[in-house]
């Protein structure tokens, strides 16, 4: 068996991040007897830089015909003032639209050694295991009519929120699915009291529910979610809502666990998965070694899980990190005192270590 995987590290932090990330996959390759075979990529804000365009054709026809996509992350203040078709991000928005990549699956978990690192109080968030299921290529992210018009005394700027049947119930029956995996909860999160959008979102949750009978859900509305996240997070297993909230409280529940810097995300959809860290690419600290690997490690640990189907590799890589962690070594944005500080290629070689 023999998968390709493509690399495509990105601005900023993301070539330090995913160099390690890299060793991780190449090492648990080897471990599992799988052949793995890597391709490089440019995509973001140095893909401008080279070809004038943040997802090159290239680049796209290389993902296409790759089993897997490991992504460091894109932009940066240099690219910050360039029209909006051609920013960093709008290279990442086409590259899940193209390959249908329509459900991001991001956990929020509370490692033990971590549970200080969280702004909330201990006992809110020890333990916490939430995974958002943030629908990709559809709402207000790529709704028609967009776009901006002059109009007497200024401007008139339009965004479209939709969502169709079929879009909702893939993403809704998928949350269910991984609900039966863990504690068989699902909260579908929406804006019911007030968009026509999120009251078909509902209509099509409460259908989907009827297959899935051993499955406890709810609604809830978004402002709630917002405040129920920091109040008391732990009531959510599954959390499954539409792309504009899910960007938002996936970033929420991140925090909660107590740095981004340790949250991962697989974007799944018909072949190709893309595997990337939730943060963005730091330009304040990128090229100095510093940066957190570990959530780029974690994204490889669920590339073993979805594209692999290597399950126990990928709880080998969780654990390993686990371990680490446990051992007191910290990069900067998780340090405290008495721990260990180490940099980016430290981190991961401690990793690698503990993967034995
Ligand atoms: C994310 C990011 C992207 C998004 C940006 C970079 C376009 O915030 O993956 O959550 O909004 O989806
Ligand atoms: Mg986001």
């Amino acid at each position: 068996m023999s998968f390709r995987v493509a690399v495509l590290p990105g601005d900023g932090i993301g070539p330090e991040v995913v160099a390690q990330g890299v060793e991780v996959l190449r090492q648990v390759a080897a471990m599992a007897e799988v052949g793995v075979e890597l391709q490089w990529g440019v995509a973001g804000g140095r893909a401008i830089d080279e070809a004038g365009n943040p997802l090159p054709d290239p680049t796209l026809q290389l993902c296409r015909e790759s089993d897997a996509i490991l992504f460091g992350s894109v932009g940066g203040p240099k690219w910050d003032n360039l029209a909006p078709e051609i920013r960093p991000e709008r290279g990442l928005l086409r590259l899940r639209q193209e390959l249908g990549l329509f459900a991001n699956i991001r956990p929020a978990k509370v490692f033990a050694a971590l549970v200080d690192a969280s702004p909330l109080k201990r006992e809110l968030v020890e333990g916490l295991d939430i995974v958002t299921v943030r629908e990709l290529t559809g709402d207000i992210y790529y709704g028609e009519p967009r776009g901006v018009t002059s109009i007497e005394g200024g401007e008139r700027s339009v965004n479209t929120m939709v969502y169709t049947t079929a879009e909702i119930d893939r993403i809704v029956r998928l949350a269910f699915e991984i609900a039966q995996q863990r504690a068989h909860r699902v909260t579908s999160v929406d804006k019911a009291n007030v968009l026509e959008t999120s009251r078909l979102w509902r209509k099509v949750v409460e259908q989907v529910a009827q297959d899935f009978p051993h499955i406890a859900y709810e609604h809830m509305y978004v402002d709630n979610a917002a405040m129920q996240l920091v109040r008391a997070p732990k009531q959510f297993d599954v959390i499954v809502t539409g792309n504009l909230f899910g960007d938002i409280l996936s970033d929420e529940a991140a925090m909660v666990t107590g740095s981004i810097g340790l949250a991962a995300s697989a974007s799944l959809g018909h072949r190709t998965a893309l595997y990337e860290p939730v943060h963005g690419s730091a330009p304040d600290i990128a090229g100095q070694g510093v940066a957190n690997p570990l959530a780029t490690i974690l994204s490889v640990a669920m590339l073993c899980k979805y594209t692999l189907k290597l399950d126990a590799l990928a709880g080998r890589i969780e654990a390993a990190v686990e371990q680490v962690l446990a051992q007191g070594y910290r990069t900067r944005d998780i340090q405290s005192s008495g721990t260990t500080l180490v940099g980016t290629a430290e981190m991961g070689a401690l990793v690698l270590q503990a993967l034995g």
